[in-house]
């Protein structure tokens, strides 16, 4: 029996969200933009949909706008919002997502300045910071609501009132104000998302981490933000992303929006990591102290290698993530454990568990098991060698 503890990589797929799928997959198969019946039958999907998403996140409904995933959001915020304008200061994180990183430094290699900002010991970065580094010209602060990999919530809504602090004394010379986006993709079903409290411009969100398709995101953008298409065509979603929408998977989306209730998995983590110190002691668990989303665990045994144990976690049925990257074949330490401090055999040998609706007691009591076993087993060998 293979037990899935990997919920931040992907959720599972909900049953409701598969059923809406597949309804609008067969019954709304027209494309959005017809204006004939089968058109605005799969129109009436996708504005039905909208119209949940912004609910649920208490937006409006004109401000979203659907992408492939989260990746594309958070693209579509930072190259459509920013690579035709004059270039000018960024801050962000250290801990950022690839998809925030990356595009981000394509945006310097075209001579933009960006502060990367580290965390503190526990994989917090202060607003203080975030105060201390806005220059003049900072046009974009970028800073997501919750981390992958340690699941530590950023101070998102103190860092929105330093940004419009900043707004209300200070413009560049070209009247252009700090636009705050808020990579909300991990946040979305396990923290509070308020975006009023929270003062962004942009915030992004993806589909497959609360139970809906892989391959659907959307981006929230406030009232008078523009952005510039990142893949120009056929103007959909109002100029903003061309492209025929997936109807279908834009269903599942807003069908699986609050199905699962992440907080409750609070008491089987916080077990879990009782249960990992008590049989292993010399286990480190990053962002312990820090507020998490309730899911997610991300430790390290010491002088046990991460991959080495992903693997055997594997043989023995436990699905779950190492926090290294593998870049062209070579591992990468974790970017976000480095940037908080982490040694780098540390930030090697680091181990996610995230889990879900699923999971069971029994199921943390049987991976400290095996965790258990799996370091007696690779003592022994390693000192039979
Ligand atoms: C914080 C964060 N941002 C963005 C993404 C990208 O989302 P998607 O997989 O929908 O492209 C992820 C996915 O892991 C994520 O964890």
């Amino acid at each position: 029996m293979q037990r899935y503890l990997d919920h931040n990589a992907t959720c599972p797929p909900l049953e409701l969200a598969l059923t809406a799928q597949i309804e609008a997959a067969r019954g709304a198969f027209g494309n959005p933009s017809s204006l004939h019946g089968s058109g605005r039958a799969a129109r009436r999907i996708l504005d039905d949909a909208r119209d949940a998403l912004a609910a649920y996140i208490g937006a409006e409904s004109g401000s979203l706008v659907f992408t492939c995933g989260g990746t594309e959001a958070n693209n579509l915020a930072i190259l459509g919002g920013f690579a035709s304008q004059e270039p000018g200061h960024i801050i962000t994180t250290a801990i950022e997502h690839p998809s925030v990183l990356q595009p981000l430094a394509r945006l310097e290699e075209a001579g933009w300045q960006i502060t990367r900002l580290r965390p503190n010991a526990d994989g917090v970065v202060a607003a203080s910071d975030v105060a201390a580094a806005l220059r003049e010209n900072t046009r974009l602060v970028a800073v997501m609501a919750a981390n992958n990999e340690t699941g530590v919530l950023q101070p998102v809504a103190e860092i929105g009132v330093v940004c419009q602090e900043h707004n209300s004394k200070a413009h560049d010379k070209q009247g252009n104000h700090t636009v705050f986006l808020v990579d909300a993709v991990q946040a979305l079903g396990k923290a509070k998302i308020s975006l009023r409290d929270w003062n962004a411009d942009f915030v992004s969100f993806s589909a497959h981490k609360i139970g809906g398709p892989r391959g659907v995101g959307a981006l929230m953008m406030r009232r008078g933000m523009r952005i510039q298409e990142i893949a120009p065509g056929g103007g959909q979603e109002r100029k903003r992303r061309s492209g025929t929408e997936n109807v279908p998977g834009i269903a599942g989306f807003a069908a699986a929006l609050g199905q699962i209730d992440f907080s409750a998995l609070q008491s089987l983590r916080d077990a879990f990591e009782d249960e990992l110190l008590a049989a292993l002691p010399e286990a480190v668990i990053f962002g312990k102290q820090a507020p998490r989303t309730a899911n997610t665990s991300m430790f390290c045994i010491a002088g046990l290698d991460g991959e080495t144990l992903l693997m055997q976690l594997d043989l023995a049925g436990f699905e779950v993530a190492s926090g290294s990257a593998c870049s062209s074949g070579k591992r990468e330490p974790s970017h976000v454990l480095l940037a908080m401090g982490a040694r780098q055999d540390q930030a090697r040998s680091s181990i996610r568990v995230s889990f879900g609706p699923s999971n069971t007691p029994q199921d943390a009591t049987a991976l400290v098991a095996e965790l258990a076993r799996i370091r007696q087993r690779l003592r022994s060998m390693a000192g039979a060698a």
